[in-house]
């Protein structure tokens, strides 16, 4: 058990271009250490979510680098649901990506959770951008370890609004149902951000190419090329722009004053809907957020000169 002060992460991801923004939001970010990435089927497959972490390194290259391990190729209980949003590599389709190495860590990401749970306690974070189903293979193996980490931040579920894949419910309690209602049983204290949140950190493209003008260089090229494929699909549905789903998770474990929050009692259906039921509470949401400061946050840090 660590005794130092610093603080840790360990984020597990389905990379997905909104998740490769939070990535490189976290790797901006000093408050804390990004000692683990955890990849879980998702958006992609296992695979193309593995290759996009280590495209995302190459093009950061942060210091330190994390470890790299590989989780869960499928739901605990029914067959990987993928997410079209993302292109069909998980990072918008771009034909030139550089090849790059798989250095992948470990084939056992719930044991790699674990073990970072035991290892460094109250000082790690665990954030969640996509389905919760390496987090529940995890809490089946030591529940009491993942239950004394210091915070577990998951993006998912949509507690008062319409869902994002069914008119009820949100794609990563979609994927695996049965992993979050297993994580919730378990007792983990979950720091929910869902769709009620998320749909208010709007990134508008005029904001991200501003941004990404004052910072010039391969890595902000990477950002718009790789950002381009959800851009335009929102604003071919008449949206303003990309719902940052997963920065804001990765905002809210940084600073949750970002929010406002609610505790409630969320019962998890069969698809996947997280809805409010009576009793004591098991989760507690993001509910309001203070998008101006959390989109600055985010345009601050999400490409660094180089
Ligand atoms: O519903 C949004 C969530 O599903 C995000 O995590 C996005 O990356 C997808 O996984
Ligand atoms: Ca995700």
């Amino acid at each position: 058990m660590t005794t130092d002060s610093r603080r840790y992460a360990l984020i597990d991801t389905d990379p997905g271009i909104d998740d490769a923004l939070a990535l490189l939001l976290a790797w901006s970010s000093p408050e804390w250490t990004v000692e683990i990435i955890t990849v879980v089927a998702g958006n992609v497959s296992m695979k193309a979510g593995t290759l996009n972490v280590f495209r995302l390194l190459e093009l950061r290259r942060p210091s330190p680098a994390p470890l790299v391990a590989s989780g869960a190729a499928a739901p605990l209980a029914r067959p990987l649901r993928i997410a079209p949003y993302h292109g069909t590599d998980g990072l918008g389709d771009l034909l030139d990506w550089p090849p790059v190495e798989l250095h992948v860590g470990s084939a056992d990401a719930p044991g790699v959770i674990v073990d970072a749970a035991r290892r460094r306690g109250r000082s790690l974070t665990i954030v969640a951008l996509g389905p919760m189903t390496n987090l529940a293979l995890a809490v089946e193996r030591d529940a009491a370890a993942v239950r004394g980490v210091g915070r577990v931040v998951a993006m998912g579920g949509a507690v008062d609004v319409p869902g994002n894949v069914t008119p009820d419910a949100e794609f990563n309690a979609h994927v695996d149902p049965d992993a979050l209602a297993r994580v919730l049983d378990a007792g983990v204290r979950l720091d929910l951000v869902p769709l009620d949140a998320t749909r208010q950190a709007v990134l508008e493209r005029a904001a991200l190419h501003a941004t990404l003008a004052r910072t010039p260089g391969p890595l902000a090229d990477g950002i718009r090329r790789f950002t381009e494929y959800a851009l335009r699909l929102d604003e071919k549905h008449g949206r303003r722009g990309m719902d940052l789903h997963d920065p804001l998770a990765v905002g809210v474990a940084l600073d949750p004053s970002l929010v406002e929050w609610e505790a409630v009692r969320l019962t998890i259906g069969p698809e996947g809907q997280t809805r409010r039921t009576a009793g004591e509470p098991n989760v507690r949401f993001a509910r309001v957020v203070d998008t101006p400061r959390f989109l600055r946050l985010f345009l601050e840090r999400v490409c660094p000169a180089s």
